[in-house]
């Protein structure tokens, strides 16, 4: 087991499309904070997100817009390492010994698994079943103490750890089990259908992505679902809007409608115009450094390759170690 003095963290996005506030404020966030204090790995989960379906046309550019987001955000390669999981080939070797270990039934009752399966029941691959043992690999392969994700990759990290109770059990000792680590906002809300997580798949109209340009973000926040400002209890896409409000606004913009809150007497079109004009300010920076970065291909390259030479070392490591304790090696 490697001695640690600096605590590790990883984690990984799929680059399957533009990304969201809820990306943005359920798991990117904590990267940039963490990677001031951590020893941080933040990968591209390709592998994963060809378990959906997909264009294998876009599939490049997809990588190297998330690559670029990634920077763009703020994620500094001199401060954390960040690579393509298909450059480390390691996670796709142990994602097969965990395979042996793993219950097929663990897998058949994972949500995500349920849910991908419903929305792509003409493909319902063996990967998507065995998508959460390679997330269990991409995990295990570093030893993090930390994984920060949004709310919605919980069941997978438990079955991550089971992963390493059932490793550990028939072979040694050998893997630590993993902490999820959440931000004050886990689970963004969709702007149409509010009881529902904010997510790509639904649709544009459903998320506002970090790129999107101010008129955009103003005429989806227009479209979200809210309610007549009456109520007693703030409906569930009132009550998003104002946690957005809470991360984007300014202290008097929260006081200002929490009031109209508390006499029942809630101005919707005011609060987006409001959460609008806070949003496309907070990301204003980002969309102007994503411009810059668009025009240095060679630069982002660069960084992927040297992010997965760096990361390959440990994974190597672990792997040596983990075929000499199975026996094959
Ligand atoms: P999507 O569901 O939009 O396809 P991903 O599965 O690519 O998003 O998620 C990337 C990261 O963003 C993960 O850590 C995930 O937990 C987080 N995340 C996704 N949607 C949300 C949301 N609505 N609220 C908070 N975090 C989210
Ligand atoms: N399943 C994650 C998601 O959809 C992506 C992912 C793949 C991941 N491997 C991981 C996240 C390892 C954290 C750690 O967002």
């Amino acid at each position: 087991m490697k001695a640690k003095n600096k605590k590790t963290v990883l984690s990984g996005i799929q680059p399957t499309g533009e990304l969201h506030i809820g990306n943005y404020l359920g798991s990117l966030k904590n990267f940039i904070e963490l990677q001031n204090k951590y020893q941080c790995y933040f990968f591209l989960a390709t592998y994963h997100s060809i378990t959906e379906n997909h264009d294998s046309e876009k599939k490049k550019q997809q990588i190297i817009n998330l690559a670029i987001d990634f920077l763009a955000v703020g994620l500094d390669p001199q401060k954390c390492i960040i690579f393509n999981q298909t450059d480390v080939p390691q996670c796709t070797e142990l994602a097969w010994i965990f395979n042996t270990i793993t219950p097929v039934t663990e897998l058949e009752r994972m949500t995500q698994f349920k849910d991908k399966a419903a929305q792509q029941a003409q493909n319902i691959n063996m990967g998507l079943l065995d998508y959460p043992v390679l997330q269990a690999a991409d995990i295990l392969l570093y030893h993090p103490d930390f994984v920060p994700v949004g709310k919605d990759q919980e069941q997978h990290l438990e079955l991550t750890n089971k992963i390493v109770r059932w490793f550990n059990n028939k072979y040694d000792n050998y893997f630590q089990p993993v902490e999820p680590k959440y931000t004050k906002i886990p689970k963004v809300m969709s702007l149409l259908e509010p009881e529902k997580k904010m997510s790509k798949s639904a649709g544009p109209k459903h998320y506002i992505g970090i790129n999107d340009s101010p008129e955009t973000i103003l005429n989806k926040l227009k479209g979200a679902v809210t309610g007549t400002g009456k109520e007693t209890l703030l409906p569930p896409g009132g009550q998003n809007l104002m946690t957005l409000l809470r991360e984007f606004g300014t202290a008097t913009e929260l006081k200002y409608f929490q009031k109209q809150i508390k006499n029942k007497d809630v101005k919707y079109g005011e609060l987006k115009q409001t959460l609008a004009i806070a949003i496309a300010q907070y990301f204003a920076p980002y969309r102007q450094k994503r411009q810059e970065l668009e025009k240095k291909p060679d630069y982002i390259q660069k960084v992927l390759d040297e992010g997965a030479q760096k990361a390959e070392k440990l994974a190597q490591k672990t792997i040596k170690e983990v075929k000499t304790l199975i026996g094959v090696l």
